[in-house]
């Protein structure tokens, strides 16, 4: 059967699914301190929908799935949606992104169940710090459930830190040093205009030079790096004789978007081909029909733009598409 192509030539064999838009915290880039409204239980997908969706699209090449939120964990029996995916022949990359905090209670039965590997959020090894981007965290539970991953052989382990201006910029070193004794992957990614362009983001967003900067302040000698397997968008580096790499990821300041293989899935069952525009298409009344869900992902990558533009809006410049209205606890990412 025909690849999943979209009009440039780009080949997508990967898929980001939100389970959720529920959080067990509030992280400022990502969800409003009050009033977010979330999306009632009976518009969220089952189980058997996604696996559904899933299946649909393995034979036309899908073989990543990475398993978003919200908080993905906060969904009840999580590992039984794992266990179903992981079931499907094709599937070869199974992942999640969390913020952490249940992983001491669930790494081993993700693992069990089929999980390869997390990606983990962490902004900041400072507790106050961790506590005011998160809107209430400790950051020693993040730390709890770094190892419960190790313990449970969910690697290679990757740690997602936005960085912002102002506000955990300083710690630019403190993240790599991790990667000095451990085998982890410290992705920095830039602070994206999700939900609203606005002056507090103009003002919060740095590029990603400071990384490069810092390495040269610490001393340390670099060299250009594979990382481990999965690496998508991020540049890699590596201190030299360091066990761990780190990651530059660019979505605003460079052409992230060229090489982009990732489909999205919303929580209530609508696909984005692109995370930054508003153009969707619910699936989800199409899931018990196959050639139904195909012919969807191929529409929707046939209006795949190709570029997001998020560079325009720091430049306050018109865009050639409407920006979504969903929240990032809406996309997952
Ligand atoms: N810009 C960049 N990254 C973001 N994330 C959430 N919101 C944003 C944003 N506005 C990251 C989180 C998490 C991943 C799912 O997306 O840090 O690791
Ligand atoms: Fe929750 Fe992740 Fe959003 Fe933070 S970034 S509020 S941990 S979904």
């Amino acid at each position: 059967m025909e690849p999943l192509t979209d009009p440039f030539g780009r080949l997508h064999d990967y898929i980001r699914i939100s389970v959720t838009d529920r959080c067990n915290l509030r992280c400022i880039y990502c969800m409003p301190a009050e009033g977010m409204q979330f999306q009632p239980q009976d518009e969220i997908m089952s189980y058997e929908e996604i696996a559904a969706v899933v299946r649909a699209l393995a034979p036309l090449g899908l073989r990543k799935v990475r398993l978003t939120g919200g908080e993905p964990l906060v969904r009840k029996d999580l590992e039984k949606l794992v266990a179903m995916l992981a079931g499907i022949p094709g599937i070869e990359d199974l992942s999640l992104t969390t913020n952490g905090l249940l992983l001491p209670a669930k790494a081993a039965a993700l693992k069990e169940a089929g999980l390869s590997r997390v990606n983990i959020s962490l902004d900041s090894l400072k507790q106050d710090r961790f506590e005011r981007i998160t809107r209430g965290g400790k950051v020693a539970m993040v730390l709890k459930g770094i190892e419960a991953a190790q313990a449970a052989g969910l690697s290679p382990i990757k740690l997602n830190v936005v960085l912002m201006k102002g506000i955990n910029d300083d710690e630019i070193q403190d993240f790599i040093a991790l990667t000095l004794d451990s085998p982890l992957n410290v992705r920095f990614i830039e602070y994206m205009p999700i939900g609203s362009a606005s002056d507090a983001w103009r003002q919060t967003y740095l590029p990603l030079e400071r990384v490069v900067a810092a390495c040269t302040e610490a001393g340390w000698e670099t060299t250009e790096d594979e990382g481990p397997s999965g690496n998508g968008p991020s540049q890699n580096r590596r201190v030299i004789g360091a066990k761990g790499t780190f990651g530059l990821i660019h979505p605003v300041s460079e052409h992230f978007c060229d090489n982009c293989n990732r489909l999205r899935l919303t929580a209530d069952g609508h696909i984005k081909a692109c995370l930054y525009w508003e153009d969707e298409y619910n699936v989800r009344p199409l899931t018990s029909d196959p050639a139904a869900v195909q012919a969807l992902f191929r529409k929707a990558l046939g209006n795949k733009p190709h570029n997001h533009e998020m560079a325009l809006a720091l430049e306050r410049k018109q865009q050639s598409h409407t920006p979504t209205k969903r929240r990032m606890s809406q996309i997952g990412g």
